[in-house]
């Protein structure tokens, strides 16, 4: 057994393996729950994945997606339930995190519902919130987003994600953020409105 860099023969396979552990019920939570992912999904993101194979077999996997300045996401972890507790989560995260390195990414997150298995390869949680709001895009998806979220944020060595400021743009913009920008200032008072009656954030197109 050993791990490669996954290809685009191997989505069904990895698709079969997080989808059975995705379908688990509760009970099984120790072994199972996990995100269902899509077959576009993967096919998008087949770049990301690390496997473990045994000859034709895919028997793990696990993603590195880059999110956002400086930080990554750790997700889709799964190893097979014949190949479990022999150390190859543990080889899957290290080499996801080499990864991240090359990819000279420094923080990388994960959400878990594992978290004693994260705190032994180094990961200490941190406040959800701590994370740049383009990354809740997920958590949106996720049928159990604001009702039953059973998973917590963790970044590798307790790493803290860097704090982005960006500009509010549109409407409420003030005139010197559309400058900053390259656009030109509008008068919202006298500007044509929408077909639903709002103004267009900006002035008509220049000619
Ligand atoms: C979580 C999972 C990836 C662990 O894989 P694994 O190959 O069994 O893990 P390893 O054998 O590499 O274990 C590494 C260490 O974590 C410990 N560990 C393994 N599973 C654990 C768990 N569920 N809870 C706490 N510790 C765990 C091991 O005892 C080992 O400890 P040690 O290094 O001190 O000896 C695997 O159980 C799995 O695929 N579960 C279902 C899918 C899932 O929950 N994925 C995570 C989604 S966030």
């Amino acid at each position: 057994m050993r791990l490669r860099k996954a290809r685009n023969t191997d989505v069904p396979q990895i698709r079969a393996l997080i989808n059975e552990m995705a379908a688990r019920t509760d009970q099984d939570h120790q072994h199972g729950h996990m995100l269902p992912r899509s077959l576009t999904e993967l096919y998008e993101h087949i770049r990301d994945y690390t496997v473990l194979i045994d000859g034709d077999r895919v028997l793990g996997c696990c993603a590195l997606q880059s999110q956002w300045d400086g930080l990554a996401e750790l997700k889709a972890l799964a190893v097979a339930d014949e190949v479990q507790n022999r150390g190859w989560g543990r080889n899957l995260v290290e080499t996801v995190l080499a990864g991240a390195e090359e990819l000279g990414v420094d923080c990388v997150y994960t959400l878990t519902n594992k978290m004693e298995f994260f705190e032994r390869l180094g990961f200490a949680p941190i406040n959800m919130r701590e994370l740049p709001q383009r990354v809740w895009t997920e958590c949106t998806n996720c049928p159990k987003f604001m009702v039953a979220c059973d998973e917590v944020a963790m970044t590798y060595k307790g790493r803290r994600p860097k704090q982005t400021f960006i500009p509010i743009v549109g409407v409420n913009a003030p005139a010197a953020a559309h400058l900053a920008l390259g656009l030109t200032p509008r008068n919202h008072a006298s500007g044509p409105m929408n077909t639903d009656g709002h103004q267009p954030p900006f002035g008509p197109p220049k000619s």
